[in-house]
């Protein structure tokens, strides 16, 4: 694995790998020294155009238990104020010699643009409405810790889809794995061609809610939307938020799910996320060994196709000792969700921002 753009470049076999690392990982962080030299003297670049707070500090985690240097990129310091394109920005970067970066933009399709200004392996940590791949392995990765896997099982996710990278991911990778995915909302907040989407559609948290194993709550997407998309957020609550009554209709095993950041009071009340069925604190842990394995797999000498060997699953301190460097891999087939992924060809920001669907 060179890189991680898409959900849509993962296979089974490429997600149950990482998995099984992310196990080793996990173990690393019990440790009176959670560290191991991985990544010794490899550069990472977390590049975030875009406001976040758990996937950057997250990642900036991974990379240095994994004993990388770390190089944050702010825009809000950067000559990216000063009007620097973006290509500009990362081919500056790049002749500082790094090794990855993570991309957090604005823009659907701006990890891909990036990736043809660097021979660094490009991690995207979010796309404008796109793709968010390691948001969606967290979330499966906390799915099987807790009920051992998605086959079978029933998912809603409940919200704001349309403006939504991690509905994306997790719809592909949540279908990928064998889950039987609803889509609940109002319609002003449905993709247009949901017809494509390998999902159910339901307009009614009510009618979902007693079934699901997985009830999934996404934010409003408010600095992405246009106005009027819903009434006022009393009656989105009303309609569509997990309220502490909806959550006594949900199974006992159920899990409540959000990536964060959370709006109490409007898509989930402040109690229930307090219910012990809520894993979402689960959730922002199981990003430090997720991202610990991504970044493994893309930078170490970890290798998808050497997986079914004993590479994978091993204590990261013997895959420590193992030398050379990962190769691009995975014929995987991309799934149709990704319908807002842009082909840029213009190098500016400006271009950048024009052709993103926001
Ligand atoms: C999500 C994101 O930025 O896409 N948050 C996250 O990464 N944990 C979801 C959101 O912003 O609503």
């Amino acid at each position: 694995m060179k890189q991680l753009i898409s959900t849509a470049d993962l296979t089974v076999a490429d997600v149950d790998d990482l998995m099984r690392l992310a196990d080793s990982f996990a173990e690393v962080q019990t440790r009176d020294v959670p560290k191991v030299p991985a990544l010794r003297g490899r550069t990472v670049v977390l590049a975030f155009f875009e406001d976040s707070t758990r996937t950057r500090t997250s990642f900036d985690l991974a990379a240095r238990r994994l004993s990388a240097d770390v190089l944050n990129f702010s825009v809000a310091s950067s000559a990216t104020k000063k009007g620097e394109s973006l290509r500009d920005t990362v081919e500056t970067i790049n002749a500082m010699g790094i090794d990855a970066v993570v991309v957090r933009h604005r823009s659907s399709g701006a990890p891909v643009q990036i990736s043809r200004w660097t021979d660094a392996a490009v991690i995207n940590a979010g796309d404008g409405w796109h793709q968010h791949p390691t948001q969606a392995l967290l979330d499966y990765y906390t799915i099987r810790q807790r009920i051992g896997g998605l086959d079978g099982a029933k998912v809603a996710i409940c919200g704001d889809i349309n403006h939504s990278r991690v509905a994306r991911s997790n719809v592909d990778l949540f279908t990928k794995l064998g889950a039987e995915v609803t889509l609940v909302g109002p319609k002003t907040l449905m993709p247009p061609q949901t017809s494509d989407w390998p999902v159910t559609v339901s307009h009614s948290i009510d009618d979902v809610v007693a079934e699901v194993d997985v009830m999934y709550l996404l934010r409003i997407q408010t600095e992405r939307l246009s106005s009027g998309l819903f009434p006022t957020v009393r009656e989105y609550r009303s309609r569509w938020g997990l309220t502490l009554q909806r959550a006594s209709a949900l199974r006992p095993e159920a899990l409540i799910m959000h990536p964060g950041p959370m709006n109490r009071g409007v898509e989930i009340d402040a109690e229930v996320v307090d219910d012990s069925r809520c894993v979402v604190l689960n959730q922002v842990a199981a990003g430090i060994p997720i991202r610990m394995a991504v970044l493994y797999q893309v930078l170490g000498p970890g290798r998808f196709e050497d997986t079914a060997g004993d590479q994978v699953g091993v204590s990261t301190d013997a895959v420590v000792e193992q030398g050379g460097q990962a190769e691009p891999t995975n014929g995987a087939k991309p799934l149709s969700v990704d319908a807002t992924e842009v082909n840029l060809e213009a190098d500016s920001q400006s271009a950048i921002k024009e052709a993103s669907c926001q």
